[in-house]
């Protein structure tokens, strides 16, 4: 299969540890499928905004077209995360009592500063990427270094026990609410479908529903992990590759990078942990991309990869 068919997939998600090149190898592939005709998006969390330094150009949060079929957004996770809840405690505040808010507030607010809370943040980035799957051909996902993220990915069965658990606690507490009004002005399920937080509720569920049926679908999502040729980075992969599988998540494709290609010592270890990574994690596919000379910056170098990536 040539590189373009196996990048005939919707969702392309980079995964690996920090300094690889994850986001040197998106806008890679990036590149070459739009050059191919495909409309592609390249969507980055990584707070450093180097996809605009890549491609000499101010990326922000809103969808920017860089050359033809090429597209870019750059996303700042934390700040994404603040604005979601200060939209839901918005949104409560005009229909729900203040006493309740209050309380709302702080769970929000506790919920979203505990760890992971900015792991969740990604999580809905990425799914509201997913529901708007037709606006492009391809989507590429430069994540975040945190190997965390993908294991979130892998759990929307827990996340959906977990809105289930929600959703069933705020319909006894209306139904309580109800029956101890002894004047209604709305019959009980008029009230429970007209409820801005059950509203909500059921929107996340259906949201993580949807992120469930992508992320397990490989006709439509590829992963893959970018890597150095170094001890480290292999056992790294090696672990997250486990653990991804054991969540039904495969990576089909590793990406073998900086590769240094001349006499000295070094060069010639890297040659074996090169040659030890395509034994282990055969068959999955590789691509090997070498050390380039210059820092791999601007877009020449991106288009040297690209190159490499798409040359069969
Ligand atoms: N093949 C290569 N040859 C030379 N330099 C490279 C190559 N790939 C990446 N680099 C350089 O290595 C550095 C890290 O690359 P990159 O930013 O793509 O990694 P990353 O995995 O996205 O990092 P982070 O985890 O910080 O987001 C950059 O300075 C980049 O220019
Ligand atoms: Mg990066």
């Amino acid at each position: 299969m040539v590189s373009e068919e196996f990048f005939g997939r919707k969702f392309i998600f980079l995964s690996g540890k920090g300094g690889v090149g994850k986001t040197t190898t998106s806008s890679s592939i990036a590149l070459g499928l739009s050059e191919r005709g495909h409309k592609t998006l390249l969507i980055s969390t990584d707070p450093a905004h180097s996809i605009g330094h890549i491609f000499e150009r101010e990326i922000g949060p809103k969808e920017k077209e860089l050359q033809k079929n090429l597209y870019a957004v750059e996303i700042d996770v934390r700040k994404e995360s603040k604005r979601y809840i200060d939209n839901i405690i918005k949104e409560a505040r005009q229909i729900l009592s203040p006493i309740i808010i209050d309380e709302i507030q702080e769970q929000i607010e506790l919920a979203y500063h505990s760890p992971g809370a900015e792991e969740l943040a990604l999580f809905d980035i990425i799914t509201r990427f997913f529901e708007k799957e037709n606006a492009y051909d391809r989507f590429v996902f430069d994540t975040a270094p945190s190997g965390y993220t993908l294991r979130l990915l892998a759990l929307p069965k827990a996340l959906n026990n977990w809105i289930n658990r929600l959703i069933k606690t705020r319909i006894n507490a209306m139904k309580v609410q109800y029956y101890a009004d002894r004047n209604p002005d709305k019959t009980l399920k008029a009230k429970l479908e007209s409820d801005p937080v059950l509203k909500i509720l059921n929107r996340r569920k259906s949201q993580f529903e949807l992120a469930r049926q992508i992320l397990l679908d490989n006709k439509k999502t590829l992963f893959m992990f970018v890597l150095n040729p170094e001890r480290l980075p292999i056992e790294i992969t090696r672990d997250s590759i486990k653990e991804l599988e054991e969540t039904h998540i495969k990576i089909e494709a590793l990406v073998i990078n900086k590769i240094a290609n001349d006499s000295s010592a070094r060069s010639r270890k890297e040659k074996e942990y090169v040659a030890q990574i395509e034994k282990e994690f055969a068959p999955r596919r590789m691509f090997k991309i070498p050390l380039l000379e210059e820092e791999a910056h601007g877009i020449e170098s991106i288009k040297k990869i690209s190159d490499i990536i798409f040359s069969d």
